[in-house]
């Protein structure tokens, strides 16, 4: 049995395996029938106790394209405490007989307590956990980058925002060291979290000394329901200091890309401009997401090759 829990479990051989395989996979996304009968008798659960667009929807397709039974489950509004609703629910799912389970939790940490707990058999995958880790977006956004710039060694990411509470910038962090590229966060000094200078990456608070070397400018939101009320800079500054509008598009270099994990506030992190210039590649970070998290289900429940993950 085995799990994706971590971008940082991943090898190089484990990440280019996954990208591999879903290049493999979304090849044939463009041929008249779509499905593969890869995973048909198996039973994926997506187990959302946080909200999602993108990701379920994204699990949903990519479980249904290799065939795969599908059951949503959306604990939202569940009045049980998170450990035990946890717990309970996870029961219910090996009583189903889940063979992979696909959890978003808003407490860091709740993949691993479900796929460490012996409450379920099943695979279990990290669809975001609190502020920690979102493995398959990381995945995806790799495989984004190395359509448009091939291999990743040497390349310089810039992840810009509101690091402190994303998932996303710490998966991206550990996945894009392990592929070579030279990752830079940049933020407001309010936003770093405690800890960064452990991370493998540079930091800066200068968005526009950063912009004219990076080859991939990845921006994510400022996640202002996790800030309990407070929130500095306020947002006009914060979106003259650090949002990217047409003005600091034009310093980028010609083959630059721009990309974001959504969701989106336009006119905050990134203006309309930019998200729907030819650089951005955001509606194509979507597309990729189900060929990725088609690889992941494949590798996990159906392929001879490990993703990665714990035993
Ligand atoms: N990128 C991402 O995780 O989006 P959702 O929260 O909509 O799933």
């Amino acid at each position: 049995k085995r799990h994706l829990l971590s971008a940082g479990d991943l090898s190089r051989d484990d990440a280019e395996l996954v990208l591999s395989t879903a290049a493999e996979l979304r090849s044939l996304a463009d041929r008249p029938i779509k499905k593969l009968p890869a995973l048909r008798g198996r039973t994926v659960v997506n187990l959302f106790f946080e909200d999602s667009t993108r990701t379920r929807i994204s699990f949903e397709a990519a479980a249904k394209r290799l065939s795969a039974d599908v059951i949503n489950f959306s604990a939202k509004g569940s009045s049980l405490s998170k450990g035990e609703s946890l717990k309970d629910t996870a029961l219910t799912l090996e009583a189903m007989g889940a063979d992979a389970v696909v959890v978003r939790h808003g407490a860091s940490g709740a993949p691993h307590r479900l796929a460490h707990s012996g409450w379920v058999r099943s695979s279990v995958v990290n669809a975001g956990d609190g502020t920690h880790e979102h493995p398959t977006q990381a995945l995806l956004d790799a495989f984004t980058m190395t359509r448009h710039l091939g291999k990743l060694d040497g390349r310089r990411v810039a992840i810009v925002g509101d690091v402190l509470h994303s998932r996303v910038a710490r998966s991206n962090a550990l996945l894009l060291a392990t592929l070579g590229a030279e990752v830079t966060l940049v933020a407001p000094p309010t936003l770093f979290p405690v800890g960064v200078e452990t991370w493998p990456v540079e930091t800066s608070y200068d968005l526009d000394a950063v912009l004219p070397k990076a080859d991939v400018v990845m921006m994510l939101r400022v996640q202002r329901e996790r800030m309990n009320g407070g929130f500095f800079p306020t947002p006009r500054e914060y979106s003259r200091r650090y949002g990217l509008d047409g003005r600091r598009m034009a310093t980028l270099q010609d083959h630059t890309i721009v990309m974001h994990p959504g969701p989106m506030v336009r006119g905050m992190e990134i203006s309309a401009e930019v998200a729907d210039s030819d650089r951005s590649v955001i509606v194509e970070q979507v597309t990729n997401g189900v060929a990725v998290r088609m690889a992941v289900l494949y590798l996990l429940l159906g392929g001879a090759q490990p993703v990665g993950g714990d035993e």
